[in-house]
């Protein structure tokens, strides 16, 4: 048996009616603030990611499939999105314009992390990414986004926590304190803590091992070395976020796994799905256009993980297929091909319907009409074909009528009302 490839899943139609309400729901509420679609190739230069996400990060240091095509030019399956939207933004001529753009997305991302409840070699995110302007309405806006699409899946017990990380002028100085202050914990920090202290500092606050954590407490913080406009958009942002009344905690120690962000970073959060808790990470990158040679454009956005929501949707929002409007129910093999004319009239008609198709007994016929959840059975036997009727069978009270033909649409039609 050839298995498929570790961490990577199937999904079948019990869970892709999960998917179909995460999908369409985001397409509503994100149209609803101005987002438009956009599709990207799944496949990019690998340099795309090394310059975006950040060398040193684990992504691009330990979690990309990458693959070289027939000219010896490397690939990489993408990791995230927002890389591959700048870079599209660019070869499009749509960067440095003086309009908002808002675009979402979504499809399967891939990192080569150890899979668990939760987590994924191929996962799949919704993302948007807002472009063009730096002002607080529009991030205020776009965290209300996140929190209209959890409200409109019916989701609770959501956090959202919230930091900085200022930018180019007062983060290098912070980077030096924090560098001081790890250096001289160094020798009681674990050792994926050791190397990073040289490659990237500010990662080392979000290790999860317990000892790291406790020592951590005492580090410098980005938001105790803001330079003013940094402290004063941080101000304002929570000003606006308390006005739209959602609730919010400050995560002082919170950098995320990207290197391209500037000032505002925040995660989502539901901790009733296990470690892997994290539902939504995004933040403002307003140099990435630029640095990957665009024209500057400012830039904020967020991706949300759709196979942790659909945990939670598990959880809260339980889905159950839908069943067929009706089932056709023929006695003996040679009323199959009258049972075959009756549905496809049905389905030309709008109502969804089926019939055993290896021609099994009457018994069998109804045990999967009701297993189906059909509410009624259309049974045709020699005598209704003979007299061009058919006989109706509530399925839920167990009574039958016999009608003509001719009466069977306009009947169902009465029938099912508000479930068409
Ligand atoms: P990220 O935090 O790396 O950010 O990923 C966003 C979300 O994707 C996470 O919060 C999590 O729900 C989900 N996720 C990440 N890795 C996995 C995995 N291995 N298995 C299952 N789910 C996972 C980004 O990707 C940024 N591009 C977000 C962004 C957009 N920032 C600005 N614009």
């Amino acid at each position: 048996m050839i298995s498929g490839v570790k961490g990577m899943n199937d999904v079948w139609p019990e869970q892709v009616i999960y998917w179909q309400r995460l999908e369409s729901v985001a397409a509503t509420v994100l149209s609803r603030f101005g987002y438009e679609e956009i599709r990207t190739p799944i496949l990019e230069s690998i340099e795309l990611f090394q310059r975006s996400v950040g060398e040193s990060t684990d992504i691009v240091q330990k979690e990309m499939f990458t693959l070289t095509d027939r000219k010896g030019r490397v690939m990489a399956l993408r990791p995230e999105g927002t890389a591959a939207v700048v870079r599209a933004l660019i070869q499009q001529g749509r960067d440095g314009i003086a309009e908002v753009q808002k675009y979402y997305y979504f499809g399967p991302m891939f990192r080569y992390e150890r899979p668990q409840k939760g987590r994924l070699r191929q996962f799949h995110q919704l993302g948007a990414e807002l472009y063009g302007s730096t002002s607080l309405v529009g991030e205020a806006e776009l965290i209300e986004a996140v929190w209209h699409y959890f409200d409109a899946l019916g989701l609770q017990q959501i956090s959202l926590q919230l930091n900085t990380l200022g930018d180019e002028n007062c983060r290098p100085q912070y980077r030096q304190k924090l560098l001081q202050f790890l250096n001289s914990i160094k020798p009681k920090l674990c050792s994926d803590c050791q190397a990073r202290i040289d490659t990237n500092p500010l990662r080392v606050l979000d290790c999860k091992n317990s000892q790291c954590q406790s020592l951590l407490q005492a580090a410098p913080k980005m938001v105790d070395s803001l330079c003013a406009g940094c402290q004063q958009h941080f101000t304002d942002l929570q000003k606006l976020l308390k006005a739209s009344g959602r609730k919010f905690e400050l995560n002082p120690n919170m950098v995320r796994g990207l290197d391209y962000y500037n000032r505002t970073v925040f995660e989502f959060a539901a901790d009733s799905i296990g470690s892997q808790n994290a539902v939504c990470g995004g933040g403002r990158y307003d140099s990435l256009v630029a640095s990957l040679g665009g024209k500057a454009t400012p830039a904020i956005g967020f991706a949300m993980g759709l196979e942790r929501l659909l945990l939670l949707l598990e959880q809260q929002q339980p889905i159950t297929p839908s069943a067929p409007h009706c089932w056709i129910i023929y006695m003996g093999e040679n009323l199959q091909s009258a049972a075959l004319l009756l549905a496809n009239e049905l389905r030309q008609q709008g109502l969804s319907c089926g019939f055993d198709q290896i021609s099994r007994s009457l018994k069998h016929q109804f045990g999967r009409a009701n297993k189906m959840g059909a509410p009624f059975a259309l049974v045709l036997g020699e005598q209704e074909i003979k007299d061009n009727s058919v006989a109706v069978k509530n399925l839920k009270n167990s009574t039958q009528v016999t009608m003509p033909r001719q009466e069977l649409l306009p009947y169902l039609h009465q029938q099912l009302k508000g479930n068409l």
